[in-house]
């Protein structure tokens, strides 16, 4: 009975979705008369795996992954196979990770991702090759010229790129270069080098491998306001330059605390009316603690705002969340007194959260063919 109105909303949704595309809603169709259905094209259950109601919507559904838990967790690697179609290494592809010390790179636990993807038929989202944060200390640390750095920063992307060159899929190449405000945030790269550093990675990268996407990726860039114009005056002018991007990722770190912004298609449309894809690329919807039950139905909302209107864009191509179980997330580690922000619980039951995904997915099916 709790979950009563949190479907009645959902269907609701769905109805919109369907509408929205001249399309029937199958999946009002129950599971149990969809298992005795004979035709080979019938839609799968409700209750399917994510990636697969995904699928029939042309959707990659995707989960940032810990490394050290995929290595030791068998239900978080049960998990991450069973219901994931594109992966993101949380931290293993960071500068801080991949060169510790200054010219000995380190691949590995990265490595160990990108062919548990290849096993799994995952795509792999690359993340992230210029961040301002999780720099090795040498660098940070170092006393370099601007002419300097500028080599520096060339030979990293080169040097990560060509290394997994055919196995990325996306590539987030620039991270968080912008306040929430609109001007530039004031990196290591952008003291030394100016905002000319952002379409000099763009083309290293696609050097390195062209057949790669190339993402300029963010938070707080979901809705239209500041930052988001900021992004869209820079990707404009970078496509206008024939600079090779070819999308933006919208991280989407929500909190019940603050509500969503309404207009997340509306800004995605946008960014599409470029000739770019978008992608939903770290969503989690974090909370205060401790949860109670109106938290628990926002954050499913959260999630449902950022999905759905991907779900409205034909060219948003991915969905990812940044972790997938509590078990695991980085929230509480970094917003005092908050968490509870993943779709699963720290013991990977699903939360309504999950299921709002779910069933986002299962009705938009067939809304979107690509
Ligand atoms: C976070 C990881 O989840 C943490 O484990 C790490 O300690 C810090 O970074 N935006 C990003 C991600 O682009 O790389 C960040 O990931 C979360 C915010």
């Amino acid at each position: 009975m709790k979950e009563t109105p949190m479907r009645i909303r959902t269907y609701a949704v769905a109805a919109v979705l369907a509408v929205a595309a001249g399309t029937a809603a199958w999946a009002l169709v129950t599971p149990g008369a969809q298992a005795q259905s004979a035709d080979p094209e019938a839609p799968p259950p409700t209750n399917s795996p994510l990636r697969v109601l995904a699928a029939r919507d042309g959707l990659r559904i995707g989960t940032a992954v810990d490394t050290t838990a995929l290595a030791n967790d068998a239900t978080y690697q049960k998990l991450v196979g069973e219901q994931f179609s594109t992966v993101t290494p949380e931290n293993v592809m960071k500068w801080q990770l991949v060169e510790a010390q200054r010219g000995q790179l380190t691949w590995t636990a990265a490595d160990i991702l990108v062919n548990f993807a290849a096993a799994h038929g995952q795509l792999v989202r690359g993340h992230t090759l210029v961040w301002h944060n999780q720099l090795p200390t040498w660098l940070t640390s170092g006393t370099f010229t601007p002419a300097e750095l500028r080599q520096i920063l060339r030979r990293h992307i080169i040097d990560e790129v060509t290394h997994f060159k055919g196995r990325i899929w996306q590539w987030d190449v620039v991270n968080e270069a912008f306040n929430d405000d609109g001007t530039w945030r004031n990196t290591i790269w952008y003291q030394a080098l100016g905002p000319d550093y952002i379409a000099d990675a763009f083309r290293w990268a696609h050097q390195a491998d062209p057949r790669a996407l190339l993402f300029y990726n963010d938070y707080n860039i979901e809705g239209l306001g500041a930052k988001s114009d900021a992004v869209y005056a820079l990707v404009t002018k970078l496509r206008k330059q024939g600079v090779p991007v070819n999308g933006v990722g919208l991280q989407g770190h929500f909190g019940t605390q603050y509500g969503f912004p309404g207009d997340v298609a509306e800004n995605m449309a946008r960014f599409t009316a470029l000739g770019l894809d978008v992608a939903v690329t770290e969503a989690d919807v974090r909370s205060v603690l401790p949860m109670d039950n109106p938290k628990t139905q926002a954050q499913a909302q959260g999630y449902s705002v950022l999905l759905q209107a991907c779900l409205l864009t034909r060219r948003c191509i991915s969905f990812t969340v940044w972790g997938f179980t509590d078990k695991y997330q980085w929230v509480p580690g970094t917003f005092n007194g908050q968490g509870s922000a993943a779709l699963y619980d720290e013991n990977f039951a699903p939360k309504p959260a999950y299921h709002a995904v779910q069933l986002d997915l299962a009705l938009a099916a067939g809304t979107r063919r690509r």
